[in-house]
């Protein structure tokens, strides 16, 4: 079965937005381990707007749940990643005025410096995925600098206004899957992803586990998130 990363970011966002310590994301994580989703992910952010450094020391030591940490490339951030030692790290772009992570990260252009933090995660015993687009230039070059996982992103799938518009970026994440496996590639998908899109994406062969987010962390408030990560997890079945 396709596996489930629960990103608890936004439980983080809503604390922020009193500045208090509720929700506690280490609690939502138990939460969603005890539906039975197969690891934790949070998005250490250069700007700290929602996971702090101690939800990340916390969710490590408390949880005891896979973790795969989403981070940028930035040097002070790859020195944490290195003493926190995540299962897995999954590198993304990062811009400061963004409100979500908008596109893949470019390993093309950077595959020198990506190919750098994967030696040191290498030592580190961190498995490295890549979020990048969906093309094979990217999974290409992110075979080149050294990863072993790469995650697709959705966000274009999950955008599409049109039945042809959405079918057209399905086909083209599929693609980018086989193509993935055959060279060597365990392959995620994520971003955007949602109760009513879901389906077609956990549908297609050779995806090893879906990142999801937001739409998470809003149905929970109608059903809680033990609920939400169980509903979630009968759509992927
Ligand atoms: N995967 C990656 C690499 C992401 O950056 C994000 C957003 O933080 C997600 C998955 C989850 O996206 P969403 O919150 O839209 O489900």
């Amino acid at each position: 079965m396709v596996k489930l990363g629960v990103n608890i970011d936004h439980i983080a966002t809503v604390r922020e937005a009193r500045g208090g310590a509720n929700p506690d994301p280490v609690e939502v994580a138990i939460a969603c381990i005890n539906a039975g989703c197969d690891s934790i992910v949070c998005h250490l952010r250069e700007d700290r707007r929602h996971i702090k450094d101690d939800d990340v020391w916390r969710i490590r030591e408390v949880v005891g749940a896979r973790l795969n940490l989403e981070m940028s490339i930035a040097k002070d951030i790859v020195d944490i990643a290195c003493k926190v030692r995540p299962e897995q790290a999954t590198l993304v772009p990062e811009k400061r005025k963004e409100l979500t992570t908008e596109g893949g990260l470019d390993a093309v252009k950077y595959g020198g410096k990506i190919s750098e933090v994967i030696k040191k995660f290498n030592k580190k015993k961190i498995d490295t995925s890549l979020f990048i687009d969906p093309s094979k230039a990217q999974i290409d070059a992110s075979k080149k600098a050294g990863a072993s996982i790469i995650e697709l992103h959705t966000g274009e799938y999950a955008d599409a206004r049109t039945e042809p518009a959405r079918l057209k970026e399905l086909d083209k994440i599929k693609r980018s899957v086989e193509y993935a496996n055959i060279i060597g590639l365990e392959v995620n998908a994520g971003h955007g992803l949602n109760y009513a899109n879901v389906r077609d994406v956990a549908a297609i062969n050779g995806i090893n586990e879906l990142n999801i987010g937001h739409s998470i962390v809003a149905r929970a408030c109608f059903v809680g998130m033990r609920r939400a990560v169980e509903e979630m997890m009968e759509l992927i079945k």
